[in-house]
């Protein structure tokens, strides 16, 4: 078959592999390419265990691949063959020298670009994916253009706004799809044809158009919302536990104002995630480096109140348990940074584990989906750390269980059954409060939620 439009992405991750598995599903006639230097990845892409696990992935993979979804490892060749190329490579935050810890380390991104540069021999629309600092697209720009090579490049902002878990779902129903553009007239006929891709499935009045700097900001600005109304109820939730207030109840009270709303007022052991805290820290240097620092102190404080809430919540199991933690067996249900991935970067679980360990507690970690990632993350614990998928099994002989993520499953566990094999006094710290405290307190726990007072039998 012929397709009328060939695309390239470049980055097989969990954010070029979904978004373009859901183009090539909504738009037949156009043949996608996803490429990536990590030859195991794409391997992984063309077999039947995918690399990341995202309900509904698996299916749309099935009815594209080898039709017209392929995944390769020909960066060359994608960029001859394709006039619309995508860049979701990672962009984490810097590790060394000027920015460490702060700035987006924009090695992979540059070097993305340069390969571009190196390979083009046609026109091409270079759509900007992975979310980068302000004015990334200038500088893509100068090094596509700025060679005197007579190829034209055009670069587009169109961040992803899909949330691990629910990718599937938000690339299928947005909220909003973003476009941003220099706002020239080659830059509009970029745009036009970006949005008429989104156009096959998404309605006119969600796809949005901005300039390029704007949308490059607004994709940033976004997950720094987003977490702020985490910290926010979670800032409170130390506040609850101290007057006996309960959270729950607080959250339900505020979120009813529709000014406010009531989505993402759950308060928990912390966020997680490849976004929040990277994009909140770029945010933040983007604003010192403008001279704004009342502004990214501000935005800091977002930060600052996440590490508040897992420093905290550690701090609580030890005070709880006697202020020892020796040579005690903890289990934590849930390793992924939320429910519905196998996903553990910046999880709060890695944190806490490594602080239950500092204590020199012996630490179990059940988890459906992510104990493959968590053994990656912990490999300096061998030893102190044991990985058990059964959470009955994983919960037998401990003296406390964790919940560290919302997986559906764990609500609905036998806690009769699991206290039966657990040691005594037996704790349990819903770092998520899923579980119903009362019943769980009935059966004979000692049950300590977020942001609400112990119940506890001394
Ligand atoms: C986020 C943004 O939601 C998404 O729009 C962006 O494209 C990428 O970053 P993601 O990190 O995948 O998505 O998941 P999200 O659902 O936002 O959760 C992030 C973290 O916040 C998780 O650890 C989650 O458990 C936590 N969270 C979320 C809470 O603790 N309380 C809440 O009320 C909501
Ligand atoms: P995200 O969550 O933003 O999708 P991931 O780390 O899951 O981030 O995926 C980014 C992907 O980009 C990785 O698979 C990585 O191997 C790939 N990548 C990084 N640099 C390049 C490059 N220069 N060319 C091709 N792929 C790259």
């Amino acid at each position: 078959m012929t397709h009328n439009k060939n695309i390239l992405c470049i980055g097989a991750g969990y954010v070029g592999g979904p978004t373009m598995a859901m183009i090539a599903h909504q738009c037949p006639e156009y043949r996608i390419t996803v490429v990536d230097i990590n030859a195991r990845r794409i391997d992984q892409w063309n077999s039947d265990t995918l690399p990341i696990y995202e309900p509904g992935l698996e299916e749309l993979i099935r009815a594209t691949r080898g039709k017209n979804l392929f995944f390769s490892t020909d960066i060359a060749g994608g960029i001859r063959e394709n006039d619309m190329i995508f860049v979701s490579v990672n962009t984490p935050t810097k590790s060394f020298g000027e920015g460490a810890g702060m700035a987006a380390d924009l090695q992979f991104w540059e070097a993305t670009a340069r390969q571009i540069l190196q390979y083009s021999e046609s026109p091409k629309i270079v759509i900007e994916k992975s979310t980068l600092p302000v004015k990334t697209a200038l500088a893509m720009e100068r090094i596509l253009n700025g060679t005197g090579n007579d190829v034209r490049f055009d670069v587009l902002s169109n961040p992803e706004f899909m949330a691990e878990g629910s990718a599937i779902q938000d690339l299928k129903q947005p909220d909003r799809v973003l476009v941003g553009s220099r706002e020239n007239e080659r830059g509009l006929v970029a745009r036009r044809a970006l949005v008429d891709i989104y156009l096959h499935w998404v309605p006119a009045d969600k796809i949005i158009t901005s300039n390029i700097w704007s949308s490059e900001l607004s994709k940033l600005v976004s997950n720094a919302f987003l977490a702020q109304r985490i910290s926010s109820i979670n800032a409170i939730s130390a506040l609850c536990e101290a007057t006996e207030a309960n959270v729950d109840e607080v959250a339900r009270a505020v979120g009813m104002d529709s000014r406010i709303g009531s989505k993402f007022l759950r308060a928990s052991v912390g966020f997680g995630g490849s976004c929040f805290k990277k994009d909140i820290l770029n945010l933040v240097y983007l604003c010192r480096n403008y001279g704004l620092d009342t502004v990214a102190d501000y935005w800091e404080g977002v930060i600052r109140i996440n590490d508040d809430q897992m420093a905290r919540f550690t701090r609580t199991m030890l005070k709880a348990m006697f202020n020892t933690l020796a040579g005690k067996k903890i289990c934590l249900l849930g390793f992924a940074f939320k429910a519905n991935t196998g996903d553990t970067r910046e999880s709060p679980a890695i944190y806490i584990a490594k602080n239950l360990m500092a204590e020199k507690a012996v630490v179990v970690i059940s988890d459906p989906q992510a104990l493959r990632n968590a053994a990656v993350d912990l490999q300096d614990a061998q030893g102190q750390v044991s990985y058990i998928e059964d959470p009955y099994a994983a919960a037998a002989g401990c003296h406390a269980i964790a919940v560290m993520t919302e997986w559906d499953l764990y609500r609905k566990l036998d806690f009769e059954k699991i206290y039966k094999i657990m040691l005594k006094p037996a704790f349990i710290f819903d770092g998520r409060n899923i579980l119903d405290h009362q019943r769980c307190f009935d059966i004979g726990f000692n049950v300590y939620p977020i942001g609400s007072p112990p119940l506890t039998r001394f």
